[in-house]
């Protein structure tokens, strides 16, 4: 008796930790992925894919679009944005984008030497895909702007 004791806390917690799994809040997830709530010139890159990338064991992607602003202002896309195809939403105002890019990531896997940098940042309208009146995707298709802003904005600080 006392042994069984013993194992049902563990098992609770077990069970506890997989349904959060199950049921992990996608809007969350797009907040963690996406959303820098401070001033964008606070953003380290570097710093903002560590989560990220410790969950995922891994670099994360060549290249990764953060929004700052708060979550809500995304959140309201879905009320109050222009409907596209397929759930997609894009906002009546603009937003600023950085737009960061991995530069080192060891083979090794150490996600710790996951570097990225800041290639630039543009004010623009941004197109979500809403669940639920939630954001739960974020189109980055911005690659049409990076090819002569590269050179430009380069190094520059
Ligand atoms: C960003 O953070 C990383 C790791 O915390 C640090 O090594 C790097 O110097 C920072 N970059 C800038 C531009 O502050
Ligand atoms: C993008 O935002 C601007 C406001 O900054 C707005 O005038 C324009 O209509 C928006 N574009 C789209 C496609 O919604």
């Amino acid at each position: 008796m006392k042994e069984r004791s013993m194992k049902t806390p563990v098992l609770v917690l077990v069970l506890v930790l997989v349904l959060a799994e199950v049921h992990a809040d996608p809007f969350e997830t797009f907040k963690k992925k996406h959303i820098f709530e401070k001033p964008e010139n606070e953003l380290n890159c570097t710093k903002f894919m560590k989560t990220d990338n410790l969950q995922e064991k891994k670099c994360r992607q060549d290249k990764h679009v953060i929004i700052t602003t708060k979550p809500d202002e995304v959140k309201n896309i879905c009320k109050d944005g222009t409907k596209g195809s397929h759930d997609h939403y894009t906002s009546k105002e603009k937003f600023t984008v950085i737009h960061c890019h991995l530069i080192k990531s060891d083979k090794d896997k150490d996600v710790n030497s996951c570097k990225y940098e800041k290639e630039h940042e543009e004010d623009d309208n941004i197109t979500v895909k809403c669940d639920n009146g939630e954001p739960v995707h974020l189109d980055e298709e911005h690659e049409k702007h990076e090819e002569h802003e590269e050179h430009e904005k380069h190094e520059k600080h």
